[in-house]
């Protein structure tokens, strides 16, 4: 292979790059070859394009994402002095995000890989700060949680929910202690997409000097757009005094490439927690959990918070609950029942055998996931599902369960 890579370059009449002047063209038999190879490979996966995939918070990304995050494909945010102008897309995207979650002057962001790292930087920060290690969570948090407690020897106190499964409020201040370093609470849950009582939460930690994260992965490009189409939503973000970070994820409902979410921290001070000294490289501290990290997310999120703006995404939100209505009709006319009804694009079908139905389904071509705590299958109704491929759907989620006895 080296000596391959010497002889090319030797055979180059340009010292740009061992890949560029024409070197894999259309007639290069290994490239080729290659590429087919690549192509098996990607045969076997699903895909978000032809809307099969139904149980996945993740989405096809917007067209202008995958342009963006071609064209900064070699960057490297790890290093920020080198890419300058990546690094300005990297601020500008955060203050977009700060916008959107009514953050104040004062706070901060840090662009992450998704909600497992937003999640498990917040509660770094919050080990920190308060020098304790109990976190307070709903039985509904997602499990970025374990590998929390089991990454920073931190431990978990679990609250019940309340039977619209959230987060139930009577029982929190009995597990505040003097070990409590924060309380969770989830705009927007795993399985079901419901949200937590924040506003209530966000008082009691307020009143009680404890840090306060809201995991609003799912829910965060969603919720204040709901609210701007009249739906009735909690309160969920900086406009609660007592909300201390947020996470939220483009790679979910902002419509963008994965890896891309960010942790919005109220106070820029609290970054000083987590940042290092950095010697070899061109900044002096450096904080997060990663060391290199690619422009190309961050680039492509940008592009389309820039494209689609807040009208943008608030239409989008409007597609999904419209497709979100008509599957819950759809589901309806079959004889199936939901869980609870939708607070948000997810819905939670009831069934004896979801482990069977989804099985079925997924021999039909299409997927569907299945909830730890409860029977039924979910559903997400992300931007690339439309009414079509619910009339796809439904015949065949129909003709899976009588397969299996569930219908
Ligand atoms: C509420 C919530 N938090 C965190 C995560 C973890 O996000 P990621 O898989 O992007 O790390 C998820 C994933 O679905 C989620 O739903």
């Amino acid at each position: 292979m080296e000596k391959e890579y010497l002889d090319r370059k030797a055979n180059s009449s340009t010292t740009k790059h061992l890949f560029g002047s024409g070197l894999l063209g259309k007639g290069d038999k290994k490239r080729n070859d290659l590429l087919k190879e690549l192509n098996s490979f990607k045969k076997r996966d699903y895909s978000f394009s032809n809307g099969h995939i139904l149980g996945s918070m993740c989405t096809q990304p917007h067209p202008i994402a995958k342009e963006a995050y071609i064209s900064f494909l070699e960057t490297n945010l790890g290093d920020p002095e080198l890419f300058p102008g990546t690094k300005q897309i990297e601020s500008n995207l955060i203050q977009f995000i700060k916008e959107l979650l009514h953050a104040p002057t004062t706070a901060t962001g840090q662009i992450v890989s998704g909600g497992t790292e937003g999640n498990i930087t917040a509660m770094w920060i919050a080990k920190k700060l308060t020098g304790k290690k109990e976190i307070i969570i709903p039985d509904s948090a997602h499990f970025s949680f374990q590998k929390i407690a089991s990454l920073m020897d931190m431990k978990l106190v679990a609250i019940p929910m309340t039977k619209e499964y959230t987060l139930d409020i009577t029982k929190i201040k009995e597990k505040i202690t003097k070990n409590t370093a924060a309380v969770v609470g989830i705009a927007g849950s795993t399985e079901l997409g419901t949200i937590d009582p924040i506003p209530e939460l966000s008082d009691i930690c307020y009143d009680e000097n404890i840090f306060c994260h809201v995991d609003a992965a799912f829910g965060g490009y969603i919720i204040p757009f709901l609210k701007e189409l009249n739906y009735d939503v909690p309160e969920f973000d900086f406009k609660l005094d007592g909300v201390s970070t947020i996470s939220i994820d483009a790679h979910k409902m902002g419509y963008s490439a994965i890896p891309l979410g960010a942790l919005i921290i109220r106070d820029g001070k609290w970054f000083d927690q987590i940042s290092v000294d950095s010697p070899y490289i061109s900044v002096k501290k450096h904080a997060g959990i990663l060391g290199t990290r690619s422009g190309g997310p961050v680039a492509g999120a940008y592009a389309v918070a820039r494209y689609l703006g807040m009208d943008g995404y608030k239409k989008v939100v409007e597609n999904c609950m419209n497709t979100t209505k008509y599957a819950e009709e759809k589901l309806d006319e079959i004889g199936l029942d939901l869980v609870i009804k939708p607070t948000m694009n997810v819905l939670g079908v009831k069934l004896s055998k979801p482990e069977k139905v989804a099985k079925k389904l997924s021999e039909y071509g299409w997927r569907v996931n299945t909830m730890n705590h409860l029977s039924c299958i979910r559903i997400v109704l992300m931007p690339q599902i439309t009414k079509k491929i619910i009339d796809e759907f439904i015949p065949i989620f129909k003709k899976s369960c009588e397969e299996v006895g569930e219908l």
